[in-house]
């Protein structure tokens, strides 16, 4: 069985005493739950925060981004080691706002994941389609294409490991989700893939996650589906209230 994995990803959101707060509101709203794992991926900044906050508590933490060398002549970037030694668990991997803005590649994500995975982090790798691939009927195509160059070379046991989140960029930030149809069909069409990439035990293992204007009013419909692992949330993470309702969907 699959644990869904339910994590925030702040973006560019929240300073370290706002993190604090958001720590003292949200830890009692979630205390005790153990359907899913619950995961926050704040600032950097605000990493040492979520670090002292979360210690003995059913929450765990991630970064929004690292370089894929260990250390270096890299003004502003941040390494695996670093975010390890910070507590990190996971890190956010190749997502549509660091494609788009940020001129990330397949190749360059695929270097961070190999990087993230030899220093014990586990990528949350994102893909998705802009609202121009879905309306030519491309959607898995694109899709496809930005798995085999994120994947490409790495372990099935490496793989099974990682959590992929699907996000169709058109449901980013714009109050419009993907039906939870919509969402499975293009989840299960990744998990295929991935068996078809490095064999069925992996496929069967490896979390995939929803991402898009996941709301606490629609996350029930969409983790209700079979392939559907759980969510990577942006704007309803942000409110400790609204986060912990999203959490506790079941
Ligand atoms: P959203 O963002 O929930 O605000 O749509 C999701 C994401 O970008 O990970």
């Amino acid at each position: 069985m699959r644990q869904p994995i339910i994590a925030g990803n702040w973006k560019m959101h929240k300073t370290g005493p706002e993190t604090q707060e958001f720590m003292t509101q949200f830890l009692p709203l979630v205390a005790g739950v153990e359907h899913c794992e619950i995961v926050l991926c704040p600032p950097y900044t605000a990493l040492s925060v979520i670090a002292a906050a979360s210690q003995g508590t059913n929450i765990a933490f991630g970064a929004q981004n690292m370089h894929w060398e260990l250390q270096g002549a890299f003004t502003g970037e941040v390494s695996a080691g670093m975010l390890k030694a910070a507590g990190c668990k996971y890190v956010i991997l190749g997502h549509s706002e660091r494609r788009e803005y940020f001129g990330e590649s397949d190749a360059v994500v695929n270097r961070k994941v190999k990087t993230a995975l030899a220093n014990a982090l586990l990528p949350i790798l994102c893909v998705g389609e802009k609202l121009e691939h879905r309306e030519a009927g491309s959607t898995q195509q694109v899709v496809k294409g930005q798995l085999l160059g994120s994947l490409a070379g790495i372990a099935a046991v490496d793989v099974s490991k990682m959590v992929l989140a699907y996000e169709p960029i058109w449901a980013i930030g714009t109050g419009r989700t993907a039906t939870s149809s919509d969402a499975e069909e293009v989840i299960a069409f990744i998990r295929a893939e991935v068996g078809a990439l490095v064999g069925s035990a992996a496929a069967e293992a490896v979390r995939i996650q929803y991402g898009g204007s996941v709301k606490p009013d629609n996350a029930a419909e969409l983790m209700a589906m079979p392939n559907i692992d759980g969510a990577l949330v942006g704007g309803a993470s942000l409110e400790p209230a609204s986060f912990a309702k999203l959490v506790r969907y079941k």
